[in-house]
């Protein structure tokens, strides 16, 4: 078939382009698996040498500040719409090189977890992942409304991958109760295009940061929340069921305010009704009397309505306590509302209230400012919130031999 003369110049044009496009793309992703998906038999390490980063770079214990120090390595795997996943690359902890064109940071085509790794307390050397898949699963249903793609991640073989990476940095760990590693899985686009579209290239990557107590020495410390805010974290509809960065930074504002006024938290309320849906980053609970019934039920808003963090605390928690089939206590999923905790609280049937989430397992809350008036639970840090702390932490730091949510790092 024979074009005209434009038209070639043309096609030309578009093939040379397009050749060119998928040449630089086999370059970044030089160790193309020979399958598509993420496999951790082609994991390839590419070790620090730098000897003294640790000494130079790792605090005492009692100096580690949440989120400030990260380990000597990161797990990198790279996706191309062509290609697929390339194979998995431990590297040294470094800066990444990435367009500024690139659609993640225009669009926030963005997402991540947060999970920790713990060294036994009695065997130091027994390294523990606290249902990691739950971790992998709720990155798939992020990375899902975001359109990136998943049919290609089996999360045992990211686990997988995430385990070696943890195993090589066992240092980084330190080891005692309330200590981990923190880890940060995240996806990230790295298309360059200014078009808001589905992204052509991703980057997964873990980095992971030596993290201390939440609470410091002498106990929990309960929380002063304030819901007096116009902003609203998540809505029906929206994307609060997901983790995805664009739900975190327009909080900032409302954080900044409640802590000026002396509040430690925003308690996130919706709707006509003050429906209460989460606290900072984290997942509520309230112990309250029922009116009628006189029963004490444990209450967490459910997470059908698409606007709560499926939190891996939460679900642990609705589990542990369901599974203790304490008589007089009924769990509950249901959003309960500001005017009824100010009744509750005013009848001496607001019992105790905490956030639960990775960083603190349980945040014991002290009061609520609600519409002017500050709201008091009777109990302060309450039975229920010690003894959920304490289950979920013997859990977590292996003093459960052999739980099912406790993974050993091979
Ligand atoms: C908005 C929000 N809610 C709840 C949680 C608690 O989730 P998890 O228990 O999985 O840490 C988090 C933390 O990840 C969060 O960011």
């Amino acid at each position: 078939m024979a074009f005209p003369v434009g038209k070639r110049k043309y096609i030309m044009s578009y093939l040379r382009r397009s050749l060119t496009s998928s040449i630089s793309v086999q370059k970044n992703c030089i160790h193309v698996n020979s399958r598509r998906w993420i496999s951790s038999s082609k994991l390839i390490i590419e070790p620090n040498h730098d000897e003294s980063r640790f000494a130079n770079t790792m605090p005492s214990k009692e100096d580690l500040k949440f989120g400030t120090i990260f380990s000597n390595h990161m797990l990198m795997i790279e996706w191309h719409r062509e290609t697929k996943w390339c194979a998995p690359k431990i590297v040294p902890f470094q800066d990444l090189k990435l367009s500024p064109a690139a659609t993640s940071l225009h669009y926030g085509l963005e997402c991540f977890e947060g999970m920790k790794a713990y060294k036994s307390l009695s065997d130091p050397d027994n390294l523990l992942l606290f249902r990691p898949d739950l971790n992998i699963q709720r990155l798939k249903n992020s990375m899902n409304r975001l359109q990136m793609p998943t049919e290609d991640i089996d999360a045992s073989e990211l686990i997988s991958c995430i385990t070696k990476l943890i195993r090589l940095d066992q240092d980084w760990i330190p080891h005692g109760e309330g200590y981990s590693l923190y880890l940060r899985p995240t996806v990230i686009s790295t298309h360059p295009y200014l078009g808001v579209a589905k992204a052509e290239n991703l980057l997964l990557y873990v980095i992971t940061s030596p993290v201390g107590p939440y609470y410091a020495a002498g106990g929990f410390q309960p929380v002063k929340l304030t819901c007096d805010t116009r902003d609203v974290r998540a809505w029906p509809g929206g994307t609060g069921a997901n983790k995805i960065g664009g739900n975190y930074g327009p909080t900032i504002q409302a954080s900044s305010e409640a802590a000026k006024k002396g509040f430690d938290q925003v308690l996130w309320l919706y709707g006509d009704k003050d429906e209460v849906t989460e606290v900072g980053s984290m997942n509520i609970f309230f112990l309250l009397k029922n009116k009628e019934t006189g029963t004490t039920e444990l209450i967490t808003p459910p997470l059908d309505r698409g606007d709560i963090l499926p939190g891996v605390t939460r679900r642990s928690i609705l589990e542990l306590t369901k599974s203790w089939n304490k008589k007089g206590l009924e769990i509950v999923e249901r959003f309960p509302t500001m005017p009824e905790i100010r009744e509750a609280a005013n009848e001496g049937r607001f019992i105790e209230a905490f956030g639960a989430g990775t960083a603190a397992v349980v945040s014991p809350i002290a009061c609520i400012q609600y519409k002017g008036e500050l709201i008091l639970p009777t109990d302060g840090v309450g039975d229920l919130t010690k003894q959920i702390y304490n289950e979920i932490t013997s859990i977590q730091y292996g003093e459960v031999e052999g739980h099912e949510w406790s993974v050993k790092i091979p």
